[in-house]
Protein backbone atom coordinates (compact mmCIF):
# COMPACT_ATOMS: atom_id res chain seq x y z
CA UNK A 1 0.00 0.00 0.00
CA UNK A 2 1.69 3.17 -0.92
CA UNK A 3 1.69 5.63 2.06
CA UNK A 4 1.20 9.25 1.25
CA UNK A 5 1.28 12.23 3.12
CA UNK A 6 -0.58 15.53 2.55
CA UNK A 7 -0.09 18.48 4.33
CA UNK A 8 -2.90 21.05 5.30
CA UNK A 9 -4.91 18.61 4.27
CA UNK A 10 -7.79 20.28 6.90
CA UNK A 11 -7.32 23.69 5.03
CA UNK A 12 -9.33 24.56 2.07
CA UNK A 13 -7.96 23.34 -0.69
CA UNK A 14 -6.18 20.40 1.02
CA UNK A 15 -9.42 18.53 2.56
CA UNK A 16 -10.43 18.94 -1.61
CA UNK A 17 -7.61 17.15 -2.39
CA UNK A 18 -7.64 14.66 0.67
CA UNK A 19 -11.16 13.78 0.03
CA UNK A 20 -10.17 13.00 -3.95
CA UNK A 21 -7.60 10.35 -3.02
CA UNK A 22 -9.39 8.68 -0.21
CA UNK A 23 -12.17 8.41 -2.07
CA UNK A 24 -10.38 7.30 -5.78
CA UNK A 25 -7.31 5.51 -4.12
CA UNK A 26 -8.07 2.58 -1.58
CA UNK A 27 -5.07 1.36 -2.09
CA UNK A 28 -3.45 4.56 -0.89
CA UNK A 29 -3.20 5.32 2.58
CA UNK A 30 -3.49 8.63 2.95
CA UNK A 31 -1.98 10.42 5.86
CA UNK A 32 -3.06 14.40 6.49
CA UNK A 33 -0.44 16.20 8.66
CA UNK A 34 -2.07 19.56 10.09
CA UNK A 35 -1.44 21.90 12.75
CA UNK A 36 -4.70 22.99 12.59
CA UNK A 37 -4.44 26.79 12.31
CA UNK A 38 -7.36 29.12 12.31
CA UNK A 39 -7.49 28.14 8.60
CA UNK A 40 -7.53 24.31 9.41
CA UNK A 41 -10.82 22.74 10.27
CA UNK A 42 -11.42 18.73 10.85
CA UNK A 43 -15.62 19.37 10.16
CA UNK A 44 -13.85 19.94 6.27
CA UNK A 45 -13.19 16.08 6.24
CA UNK A 46 -16.35 14.62 8.42
CA UNK A 47 -17.48 12.23 5.37
CA UNK A 48 -14.57 10.62 5.30
CA UNK A 49 -12.81 10.86 8.55
CA UNK A 50 -13.63 6.77 9.18
CA UNK A 51 -12.30 5.55 6.15
CA UNK A 52 -9.89 2.55 6.58
CA UNK A 53 -7.17 4.31 4.83
CA UNK A 54 -7.13 7.48 6.26
CA UNK A 55 -5.31 8.84 9.21
CA UNK A 56 -5.03 12.63 10.67
CA UNK A 57 -1.77 13.69 11.93
CA UNK A 58 -1.86 16.83 14.10
CA UNK A 59 1.41 19.01 14.32
CA UNK A 60 3.78 21.62 12.88
CA UNK A 61 5.98 21.46 9.57
CA UNK A 62 8.01 24.20 11.50
CA UNK A 63 9.16 21.71 14.05
CA UNK A 64 12.01 19.70 12.94
CA UNK A 65 12.30 16.94 15.20
CA UNK A 66 9.30 16.31 15.06
CA UNK A 67 9.09 16.10 10.88
CA UNK A 68 12.12 13.75 11.23
CA UNK A 69 10.31 11.26 13.45
CA UNK A 70 7.32 11.09 11.63
CA UNK A 71 9.27 10.37 8.40
CA UNK A 72 11.45 7.71 10.07
CA UNK A 73 8.49 6.00 11.40
CA UNK A 74 5.94 6.10 8.52
CA UNK A 75 8.55 5.97 5.43
CA UNK A 76 5.97 7.52 3.25
CA UNK A 77 6.16 6.91 -0.51
CA UNK A 78 5.74 10.51 -1.91
CA UNK A 79 4.58 14.33 -0.14
CA UNK A 80 1.97 16.20 -1.63
CA UNK A 81 2.80 19.43 0.01
CA UNK A 82 -0.09 22.24 0.72
CA UNK A 83 0.09 23.24 4.16
CA UNK A 84 1.20 27.03 4.23
CA UNK A 85 0.06 30.46 5.76
CA UNK A 86 -2.08 31.34 2.68
CA UNK A 87 -3.64 35.02 2.89
CA UNK A 88 -2.20 38.30 1.90
CA UNK A 89 -3.43 40.45 4.31
CA UNK A 90 -2.13 38.45 7.40
CA UNK A 91 1.35 38.35 5.26
CA UNK A 92 1.03 41.96 5.41
CA UNK A 93 0.55 42.52 8.93
CA UNK A 94 2.48 39.15 10.20
CA UNK A 95 5.31 37.73 7.51
CA UNK A 96 7.37 35.99 9.78
CA UNK A 97 4.90 33.30 10.37
CA UNK A 98 4.58 32.91 6.36
CA UNK A 99 8.44 32.37 6.39
CA UNK A 100 8.34 29.96 9.65
CA UNK A 101 5.88 27.71 7.72
CA UNK A 102 5.98 28.39 4.15
CA UNK A 103 10.24 28.36 3.86
CA UNK A 104 11.44 26.82 7.12
CA UNK A 105 8.17 24.04 7.25
CA UNK A 106 8.88 23.05 3.34
CA UNK A 107 12.39 22.81 4.12
CA UNK A 108 11.67 20.51 7.12
CA UNK A 109 10.08 18.79 4.91
CA UNK A 110 12.64 17.92 2.19
CA UNK A 111 15.39 17.17 4.60
CA UNK A 112 13.09 14.53 6.14
CA UNK A 113 12.16 12.70 2.92
CA UNK A 114 15.57 13.05 1.71
CA UNK A 115 16.72 11.46 4.77
CA UNK A 116 14.42 8.53 4.78
CA UNK A 117 14.58 8.25 0.94
CA UNK A 118 18.37 7.53 1.33
CA UNK A 119 18.95 8.60 -2.35
CA UNK A 120 16.73 5.22 -3.46
CA UNK A 121 14.08 7.58 -5.26
CA UNK A 122 12.47 4.78 -7.02
CA UNK A 123 8.79 5.48 -7.18
CA UNK A 124 9.18 8.65 -4.71
CA UNK A 125 7.80 11.92 -5.20
CA UNK A 126 7.90 15.36 -3.20
CA UNK A 127 4.67 17.34 -5.06
CA UNK A 128 4.86 20.96 -3.96
CA UNK A 129 1.35 23.07 -4.10
CA UNK A 130 2.19 26.50 -4.96
CA UNK A 131 0.79 29.71 -6.91
CA UNK A 132 0.34 31.79 -9.46
CA UNK A 133 1.25 35.05 -7.05
CA UNK A 134 5.35 34.02 -7.74
CA UNK A 135 5.30 35.13 -10.97
CA UNK A 136 4.41 38.82 -9.74
CA UNK A 137 1.73 41.25 -11.56
CA UNK A 138 1.03 41.63 -14.74
CA UNK A 139 -0.64 44.49 -16.35
CA UNK A 140 -3.39 44.30 -19.21
CA UNK A 141 -1.74 42.12 -21.71
CA UNK A 142 0.14 38.76 -20.94
CA UNK A 143 -0.22 35.75 -19.33
CA UNK A 144 1.72 33.80 -17.10
CA UNK A 145 3.76 30.98 -18.45
CA UNK A 146 5.77 28.17 -16.44
CA UNK A 147 8.45 29.78 -18.24
CA UNK A 148 7.40 33.49 -16.70
CA UNK A 149 10.82 35.07 -14.38
CA UNK A 150 9.78 34.91 -10.65
CA UNK A 151 8.98 38.63 -8.72
CA UNK A 152 7.18 37.90 -5.95
CA UNK A 153 5.71 41.46 -4.55
CA UNK A 154 4.11 40.11 -1.01
CA UNK A 155 5.34 38.63 1.76
CA UNK A 156 3.38 35.91 1.15
CA UNK A 157 4.24 35.10 -2.62
CA UNK A 158 7.26 35.69 -1.57
CA UNK A 159 7.54 33.59 0.72
CA UNK A 160 6.06 30.55 -1.27
CA UNK A 161 8.55 31.74 -3.84
CA UNK A 162 11.43 30.76 -1.85
CA UNK A 163 9.82 27.36 -1.17
CA UNK A 164 9.65 26.72 -4.70
CA UNK A 165 13.17 27.52 -5.10
CA UNK A 166 14.04 25.16 -2.32
CA UNK A 167 12.12 22.69 -3.48
CA UNK A 168 13.94 22.54 -7.53
CA UNK A 169 17.52 23.34 -5.46
CA UNK A 170 16.79 20.22 -3.75
CA UNK A 171 16.25 18.77 -7.24
CA UNK A 172 18.85 19.78 -8.73
CA UNK A 173 21.26 18.85 -6.03
CA UNK A 174 20.18 15.93 -4.10
CA UNK A 175 18.08 14.51 -6.94
CA UNK A 176 14.69 13.97 -4.68
CA UNK A 177 11.75 13.88 -7.50
CA UNK A 178 9.68 17.13 -7.39
CA UNK A 179 6.52 18.63 -9.13
CA UNK A 180 5.64 22.31 -8.59
CA UNK A 181 2.19 23.55 -9.50
CA UNK A 182 1.16 27.27 -9.55
CA UNK A 183 -2.37 27.81 -9.58
CA UNK A 184 -4.27 30.87 -10.15
CA UNK A 185 -6.78 31.87 -7.16
CA UNK A 186 -9.48 29.03 -5.89
CA UNK A 187 -12.88 29.13 -5.08
CA UNK A 188 -15.50 27.19 -3.66
CA UNK A 189 -17.13 25.12 -0.79
CA UNK A 190 -14.84 24.86 2.58
CA UNK A 191 -12.97 28.14 2.35
CA UNK A 192 -12.03 29.95 5.27
CA UNK A 193 -14.04 33.63 4.90
CA UNK A 194 -11.07 35.96 5.00
CA UNK A 195 -10.54 36.10 0.90
CA UNK A 196 -12.65 37.65 -1.07
CA UNK A 197 -15.58 35.03 -2.05
CA UNK A 198 -16.82 33.78 1.64
CA UNK A 199 -15.91 36.97 2.92
CA UNK A 200 -18.24 38.87 0.64
CA UNK A 201 -20.73 35.78 0.87
CA UNK A 202 -20.56 36.10 4.91
CA UNK A 203 -21.02 40.03 4.98
CA UNK A 204 -24.20 39.76 2.55
CA UNK A 205 -25.86 37.33 4.97
CA UNK A 206 -24.74 39.79 7.60
CA UNK A 207 -26.02 42.52 6.08
CA UNK A 208 -22.28 44.29 6.85
CA UNK A 209 -20.55 46.47 4.33
CA UNK A 210 -18.85 44.43 0.96
CA UNK A 211 -15.32 46.30 1.81
CA UNK A 212 -13.70 46.43 -2.07
CA UNK A 213 -9.94 47.66 -2.10
CA UNK A 214 -9.17 50.28 -4.02
CA UNK A 215 -11.25 50.66 -7.00
CA UNK A 216 -11.85 47.32 -7.44
CA UNK A 217 -10.09 47.16 -10.42
CA UNK A 218 -7.65 44.47 -9.91
CA UNK A 219 -7.84 41.13 -12.08
CA UNK A 220 -7.86 37.51 -10.67
CA UNK A 221 -8.66 34.22 -13.24
CA UNK A 222 -10.42 32.32 -10.81
CA UNK A 223 -10.72 28.59 -10.65
CA UNK A 224 -13.17 26.23 -9.02
CA UNK A 225 -11.57 24.31 -5.86
CA UNK A 226 -12.42 20.81 -7.08
CA UNK A 227 -11.08 21.42 -10.54
CA UNK A 228 -7.47 22.57 -8.67
CA UNK A 229 -8.09 18.93 -6.83
CA UNK A 230 -7.99 16.92 -9.96
CA UNK A 231 -5.41 18.97 -11.34
CA UNK A 232 -3.28 17.79 -8.50
CA UNK A 233 -4.43 14.30 -8.94
CA UNK A 234 -3.41 14.12 -12.70
CA UNK A 235 -0.02 15.94 -12.01
CA UNK A 236 0.82 13.14 -8.88
CA UNK A 237 0.22 10.10 -11.38
CA UNK A 238 1.09 11.63 -15.02
CA UNK A 239 3.39 14.53 -14.19
CA UNK A 240 6.95 15.16 -15.61
CA UNK A 241 9.42 14.69 -12.31
CA UNK A 242 11.41 17.78 -12.43
CA UNK A 243 8.72 19.79 -13.96
CA UNK A 244 6.46 22.44 -13.15
CA UNK A 245 2.57 23.24 -14.10
CA UNK A 246 0.85 26.44 -13.88
CA UNK A 247 -3.06 25.30 -13.35
CA UNK A 248 -5.69 27.73 -14.35
CA UNK A 249 -8.60 28.32 -15.97
CA UNK A 250 -8.64 31.27 -19.03
CA UNK A 251 -11.29 32.56 -16.22
CA UNK A 252 -10.09 36.28 -15.65
CA UNK A 253 -12.51 38.66 -13.68
CA UNK A 254 -12.11 42.29 -12.89
CA UNK A 255 -12.98 42.08 -9.24
CA UNK A 256 -15.70 44.90 -9.11
CA UNK A 257 -17.80 42.75 -11.91
CA UNK A 258 -17.06 39.41 -10.16
CA UNK A 259 -18.66 40.62 -6.95
CA UNK A 260 -21.51 42.09 -9.08
CA UNK A 261 -22.36 38.65 -10.12
CA UNK A 262 -21.85 37.35 -6.46
CA UNK A 263 -24.21 39.55 -5.52
CA UNK A 264 -26.72 39.00 -8.11
CA UNK A 265 -26.19 35.35 -7.35
CA UNK A 266 -27.17 35.59 -3.46
CA UNK A 267 -30.21 37.81 -4.22
CA UNK A 268 -31.56 35.57 -6.68
CA UNK A 269 -31.06 32.05 -4.40
CA UNK A 270 -32.40 34.18 -0.65
CA UNK A 271 -35.34 35.48 -2.98
CA UNK A 272 -34.01 38.97 -2.60
CA UNK A 273 -35.17 42.07 -4.96
CA UNK A 274 -32.82 43.19 -7.19
CA UNK A 275 -29.73 45.30 -6.28
CA UNK A 276 -30.65 44.10 -2.36
CA UNK A 277 -26.75 43.11 -2.04
CA UNK A 278 -25.03 46.17 -4.15
CA UNK A 279 -25.81 48.40 -1.70
CA UNK A 280 -23.49 47.20 0.79
CA UNK A 281 -20.64 47.54 -1.73
CA UNK A 282 -18.10 49.90 -0.05
CA UNK A 283 -14.96 51.26 -1.47
CA UNK A 284 -11.84 50.81 1.25
CA UNK A 285 -8.13 51.65 1.49
CA UNK A 286 -6.12 49.60 -0.96
CA UNK A 287 -4.12 46.70 -0.15
CA UNK A 288 -0.70 47.88 0.46
CA UNK A 289 1.08 46.94 -2.89
CA UNK A 290 -2.02 45.37 -4.39
CA UNK A 291 -1.31 43.31 -7.55
CA UNK A 292 -2.72 44.41 -10.32
CA UNK A 293 -3.64 41.02 -12.52
CA UNK A 294 -2.77 37.48 -12.55
CA UNK A 295 -4.09 35.02 -15.49
CA UNK A 296 -2.44 32.02 -16.16
CA UNK A 297 -1.76 30.22 -19.18
CA UNK A 298 -2.54 26.64 -18.52
CA UNK A 299 -1.57 25.03 -22.11
CA UNK A 300 0.88 23.04 -21.13
CA UNK A 301 -1.19 20.85 -17.97
CA UNK A 302 -3.95 20.83 -20.78
CA UNK A 303 -2.10 19.81 -23.58
CA UNK A 304 0.69 17.64 -22.54
CA UNK A 305 -1.54 16.08 -19.77
CA UNK A 306 -4.86 15.82 -20.79
CA UNK A 307 -6.56 18.31 -17.95
CA UNK A 308 -9.32 20.91 -18.45
CA UNK A 309 -11.50 22.34 -15.79
CA UNK A 310 -14.73 20.60 -15.69
CA UNK A 311 -17.12 23.89 -14.28
CA UNK A 312 -17.87 27.15 -15.95
CA UNK A 313 -18.03 30.30 -13.33
CA UNK A 314 -21.13 30.17 -13.18
CA UNK A 315 -22.23 27.07 -12.46
CA UNK A 316 -19.24 27.03 -10.11
CA UNK A 317 -20.35 30.48 -8.01
CA UNK A 318 -24.03 29.28 -8.12
CA UNK A 319 -22.61 25.88 -6.26
CA UNK A 320 -20.38 27.72 -3.77
CA UNK A 321 -23.06 30.46 -2.52
CA UNK A 322 -25.27 26.73 -2.32
CA UNK A 323 -22.82 25.40 0.34
CA UNK A 324 -22.58 28.52 2.21
CA UNK A 325 -26.11 29.00 2.31
CA UNK A 326 -26.43 25.03 3.49
CA UNK A 327 -23.77 25.20 5.72
CA UNK A 328 -24.83 28.27 7.61
CA UNK A 329 -23.23 26.53 10.86
CA UNK A 330 -20.03 26.01 9.60
CA UNK A 331 -19.39 29.51 8.56
CA UNK A 332 -21.20 30.72 12.39
CA UNK A 333 -18.35 28.25 13.90
CA UNK A 334 -15.32 29.80 12.00
CA UNK A 335 -16.51 33.59 12.03
CA UNK A 336 -16.85 33.26 15.90
CA UNK A 337 -13.81 33.73 18.36
CA UNK A 338 -10.59 35.03 16.92
CA UNK A 339 -12.15 36.52 13.84
CA UNK A 340 -14.11 38.77 15.09
CA UNK A 341 -10.90 39.95 16.31
CA UNK A 342 -9.06 39.99 12.83
CA UNK A 343 -11.84 41.62 10.98
CA UNK A 344 -11.37 43.95 12.93
CA UNK A 345 -7.86 44.67 13.16
CA UNK A 346 -7.89 44.13 9.10
CA UNK A 347 -11.18 46.24 8.44
CA UNK A 348 -11.10 49.13 11.15
CA UNK A 349 -8.49 51.60 9.84
CA UNK A 350 -10.13 50.93 5.94
P1 LIG B 1 -5.62 27.39 3.83
O1 LIG B 1 -5.07 28.58 4.55
O2 LIG B 1 -7.08 27.24 3.68
O3 LIG B 1 -5.09 26.06 4.53
C1 LIG B 1 -3.77 25.88 4.97
C2 LIG B 1 -3.72 24.66 5.85
O4 LIG B 1 -2.37 24.48 6.29
C3 LIG B 1 -4.59 24.77 7.12
O5 LIG B 1 -5.31 23.58 7.32
C4 LIG B 1 -3.57 24.99 8.24
O6 LIG B 1 -4.00 24.50 9.49
C5 LIG B 1 -2.36 24.25 7.70
N1 LIG B 1 -1.11 24.77 8.25
C6 LIG B 1 -0.71 26.07 8.35
N2 LIG B 1 0.48 26.16 8.94
C7 LIG B 1 0.88 24.89 9.23
C8 LIG B 1 2.03 24.34 9.85
N3 LIG B 1 3.02 25.13 10.30
N4 LIG B 1 2.11 23.00 9.97
C9 LIG B 1 1.11 22.19 9.53
N5 LIG B 1 -0.02 22.67 8.97
C10 LIG B 1 -0.14 24.00 8.80
O7 LIG B 1 -4.89 27.40 2.43
P2 LIG B 1 -5.42 26.96 0.98
O8 LIG B 1 -6.08 28.12 0.35
O9 LIG B 1 -6.11 25.67 1.08
O10 LIG B 1 -4.02 26.75 0.23
C11 LIG B 1 -3.34 25.50 0.26
C12 LIG B 1 -2.08 25.59 -0.55
O11 LIG B 1 -2.39 25.96 -1.89
C13 LIG B 1 -1.10 26.65 -0.03
O12 LIG B 1 0.20 26.14 -0.16
C14 LIG B 1 -1.32 27.84 -0.96
O13 LIG B 1 -0.15 28.60 -1.08
C15 LIG B 1 -1.66 27.12 -2.26
N6 LIG B 1 -2.53 27.88 -3.18
C16 LIG B 1 -3.69 28.45 -2.74
C17 LIG B 1 -4.51 29.12 -3.66
C18 LIG B 1 -5.82 29.74 -3.23
O14 LIG B 1 -6.47 30.41 -4.03
N7 LIG B 1 -6.30 29.52 -2.02
C19 LIG B 1 -4.14 29.22 -5.01
C20 LIG B 1 -2.93 28.62 -5.41
C21 LIG B 1 -2.14 27.95 -4.51
P1 LIG C 1 -7.96 37.35 -2.00
O1 LIG C 1 -9.17 36.48 -1.98
O2 LIG C 1 -7.38 37.82 -0.72
O3 LIG C 1 -6.88 36.60 -2.90
P2 LIG C 1 -5.44 37.14 -3.48
O4 LIG C 1 -5.11 38.42 -2.85
O5 LIG C 1 -4.52 36.07 -3.06
O6 LIG C 1 -5.64 37.24 -4.97
O7 LIG C 1 -8.33 38.64 -2.84
C1 LIG C 1 -8.82 38.57 -4.17
C2 LIG C 1 -8.95 39.99 -4.69
O8 LIG C 1 -9.98 40.66 -3.95
C3 LIG C 1 -7.69 40.81 -4.52
O9 LIG C 1 -7.52 41.67 -5.65
C4 LIG C 1 -7.96 41.63 -3.28
C5 LIG C 1 -9.46 41.84 -3.32
N1 LIG C 1 -10.13 41.95 -1.99
C6 LIG C 1 -10.98 43.04 -1.71
O10 LIG C 1 -11.22 43.90 -2.57
N2 LIG C 1 -11.56 43.12 -0.48
C7 LIG C 1 -11.32 42.18 0.49
O11 LIG C 1 -11.86 42.34 1.63
C8 LIG C 1 -10.47 41.08 0.20
C9 LIG C 1 -10.17 40.03 1.22
C10 LIG C 1 -9.89 41.00 -1.06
Amino acid sequence: MKKILITGGAGFIGSHVVRLFVNKYPDYHIYNLDKLTYAGNLENLKDIEDAPNYTFIKGDIVDEKFINELFAKNEFDAVIHLAAESHVDRSITNPMEFIYTNVVGTVNLLNAARFVWKDDFSDKLFYHVSTDEVYGSLDEGGFFLETTPYDPQSPYSASKASSDHFVRAYHNTYGIPVVITNCSNNYGPNQFPEKLIPLFINNILNKKPLPVYGKGENVRDWLYVVDHARAIDVVFHKGKTGETYNIGGFNEWKNIDLIKVLCKTVDEKLGNPPGTSETLITYVKDRAGHDLRYAIDATKIMNELGWKPSLQFEEGISKTVDWYLENKEWLDNVTSGAYQDYYEKQYRTR
